[in-house]
């Protein structure tokens, strides 16, 4: 097998690891960073045992930077904030297809209200729910940890599952298919992030990772470059 280059890595830092108190400041730092997305956790302690951001900081942020806001649903039910998020300045909205009733709908309505839609699969997911629905996913979010807590150790398993989804995207585009990102979450670091990207990841967000190794400023462009550097390094 031939390992993965993306034609180009996206790095999405996820704020849930930033100082909440200065959430302006640390989306700037991180766009000054060269970062590609911001990776908004949205936990509700229903779908996931934590709590974190709705639509309105969303919408607050928003000003504070040029970078698409990458919304990652943790909630169930899932289909009532969709449009709160899409009003609140989101570009990519995914969700975890076992928290709607209607997966199908739900990817509808966020390209609908304008936003690129996507899956997100647990560890334990089966990769068969991206079955009937390849043609209307912009993203597959793969989750290296199980969701609810920055900080956790990347589960290696995860790795066979980045291959196999990278094999299904790519005969999809064989067939005519729209491109489809595959996005990698939790447990992304500097010494793994290039297995990762080998294995068929194109977009990594990465928390503790970023936020928890600041420059001497206060910016994050150290740790930024560190991870291009060893993600597509060969
Ligand atoms: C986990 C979240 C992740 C998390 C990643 O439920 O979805 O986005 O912030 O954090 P690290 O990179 O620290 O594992
Ligand atoms: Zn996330």
């Amino acid at each position: 097998m031939i390992d993965f280059l993306p034609e180009q890595l996206r790095l999405a830092p996820s704020i849930l690891s930033a100082d909440f108190a200065r959430l302006g400041e640390e989306v700037r730092a991180i766009e000054h960073a060269g970062a590609d997305l911001v990776h908004f956790d949205v936990m509700d302690n229903h779908y996931v045992p934590n709590l974190t951001m709705g639509p309105m900081v969303c919408e607050a942020i928003r000003p504070h930077v040029q970078l698409p806001i990458d919304v990652h649903l943790m909630v169930e039910p899932v289909d009532a904030l969709i449009p709160l998020f899409a009003k609140a300045g989101a570009n990519i909205i995914t969700f975890h297809p076992e928290a709607s009733r209607h997966v199908d709908r739900t990817l509808s309505m966020i390209r609908d209200l304008g936003c690129k839609a996507g899956l997100v699969l647990n560890p334990a997911t089966p990769v068969a729910w991206l079955e009937h629905v390849m043609d209307k996913v912009d993203v597959v979010l793969l989750m290296g940890v199980n969701p609810g807590f920055g900080g956790q150790k990347f589960i290696p398993a995860t790795l066979d599952k980045l291959r196999q989804v990278r094999a299904r995207i790519a005969s999809h585009r064989a067939q005519g298919g729209q491109p489809i990102w595959l996005e990698v979450d939790g447990g992304v670091k500097i010494d793994n992030i290039q297995a990762i990207v080998r294995a068929g990841a194109d977009t990594c967000v990465a928390g503790s990772a970023i936020f928890g190794a600041p420059d001497a400023d206060g910016g994050y462009r150290n740790v930024v470059a560190e991870l291009r550097h060893q993600a597509t390094a060969r």
